[in-house]
């Protein structure tokens, strides 16, 4: 019996290549490292919170009207009777795991970040699956706009750390509870007047999440709303000198922006600062954000905790491999050390020294199947080796084995004790 992986979900293996490519294990591993170094760079630390949270988190987190939680959540009855949920996203566990712990009282300043899977049962479709990873930061306790800036630089930085080009930063201000509402009232009936030419789905949006209007894709409704009122024209005084120093923050810091009116997000936790970086190489669809996030600084007190300010963003991790295998192609497998042997006195000697170098910092790889020597000379070729040594009998009597450089041919002789330190200097 064949069983395979679950639609729209994938494996991320080293071996992955042609239409797989964007879920190589290699440039995932790449962007791990990347964005590892530069978060510690920036003060933020690693958090795991649990796959499943109960439903009603994401209910009450994320908004029982977004398609995420409406349509697209992996929900289902546990044996107890609780109504669990795959996590959908991550800014809701996050906020919970803070409230959970009395943060917001004890130690309201935190920087956080997560890498791991994320659940919605979309369409599957080119840069859309029902399981993909997210790479993302939450940053509670700080309102100062200047700490929105310091976010976006965060982003900024790790695209460019990643290696991506070509990623377009576009930002806008959603207000607040004091200046939403007006604004909805405003937007409500500029779509009600044009209720005719909007799609079903739409008409419906306009009670109840009118802003969601500006984020459809039709046709009709992109061409109906082309010159709808824009948020940031409508914010009151406070969340009007939030994003003035935002602008102007980001401006200094030379973070290329662009203001875009029409960028709302899909969640409904955000207040003030709401950003996206999109991607042109990943097409003219719905599918080219590779991260999104903003300030959501009613959530914390919406899920119990006392009112507290918090701003984060969240990287598609598959949509900016496929952009790296897209400019680079899946990178090879490469090791500093291969250790051949021809004999068991060779293989013993290898081990030993495979250690010696693996405790050196080297990359090191044997092959213990044995067998010919010409043949894990092969393998130690599609490994990638920098080098590669044979050991036997002979070596090991006379303490001096020949250093082969893969890429060049050329052998130099060294003693056996002197080995690890040569492939060090010369790696
Ligand atoms: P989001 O915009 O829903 O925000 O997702 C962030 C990113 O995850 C998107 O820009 C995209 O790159 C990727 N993504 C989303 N859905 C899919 C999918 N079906 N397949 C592949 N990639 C996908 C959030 O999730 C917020 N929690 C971000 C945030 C953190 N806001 C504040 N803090």
């Amino acid at each position: 019996m064949k069983i395979s992986a679950v639609k729209g979900m994938k494996d991320v293996l080293p071996t992955a290549q042609g239409e797989d490519a964007p879920f190589n294990s290699r440039i995932w591993e790449r962007i791990l490292n990347a964005g590892r170094e530069v978060l510690s760079r920036y003060g933020f630390e690693l958090i795991h919170t649990p796959v499943l949270e109960e439903s009603r988190l994401f209910a009450r987190a994320v908004g029982e009207e977004t398609d995420i939680v409406g349509k697209e959540m992996y929900a289902f009855e546990d044996r107890g009777g609780k109504v669990l949920a795959l996590r959908p996203e991550n800014t809701a566990g996050a906020v919970r795991a803070y409230v959970e712990q009395g943060l917001p009282m004890r130690d309201p300043v935190q920087r956080w970040w997560y890498f791991g899977p994320m659940f919605r049962r979309e369409r599957p479709q080119r840069h859309r699956y029902r399981q993909f990873f997210q790479l993302g930061v939450e940053s509670f306790g700080v309102a100062a706009p200047e700490e929105d800036v310091e976010i976006l630089a965060l982003a900024r930085d790790l695209i460019e750390a990643v290696g991506l080009v070509g990623v377009e930063l576009r930002v806008n201000s959603l207000g607040d509870e004091a200046c939403r509402p007006g604004y909805l009232e405003v937007l409500r009936a500029y779509l009600e007047e044009r209720r005719d030419r909007l799609c079903a789905d739409c008409q419906r949006r306009i009670d109840r999440n009118p802003l969601r209007a500006l984020d459809c894709k039709e046709p009709g409704c992109v061409e109906a709303t082309r010159d709808a009122p824009a948020s940031h024209e409508h914010l009151c005084d406070p969340c009007r000198q939030h994003f003035d120093r935002v602008l102007a923050g980001a401006a200094a810091m030379e973070i290329p922006y662009v203001l875009d009116a029409r960028l709302v997000r899909g969640l409904d936790y955000y207040t003030r600062t709401a950003f996206e970086m999109t991607a042109q190489a990943l097409g003219t669809g719905q599918q080219t954000a590779v991260c999104g996030g903003g300030r959501y600084d009613g959530l914390v007190k919406l899920l119990g905790g006392p009112p507290t300010p918090a701003i984060g963003f969240a990287m598609g991790v598959e949509r900016i491999a496929t952009l790296l295998a897209e400019a680079g192609g899946v990178p090879a497998a490469s090791a500093d050390l291969f250790l051949a042997f021809a004999d068991p006195r060779g293989l013993e000697a290898a081990q030993r020294l495979a250690r010696q170098a693996r405790g050196r910092g080297l990359r090191t790889e044997m092959d213990l199947r044995g067998g010919k020597v010409s043949k894990q000379l092969g393998r130690a070729d599609r490994r990638g080796a920098r080098f590669a040594v044979v050991l036997g009998e002979l070596e090991v009597q006379a303490g001096r084995a020949r250093l082969k450089e893969m890429a060049t041919g050329q052998e130099t002789e060294v003693a056996l004790d002197a080995l690890v330190e040569e492939v060090w200097k010369r790696r």
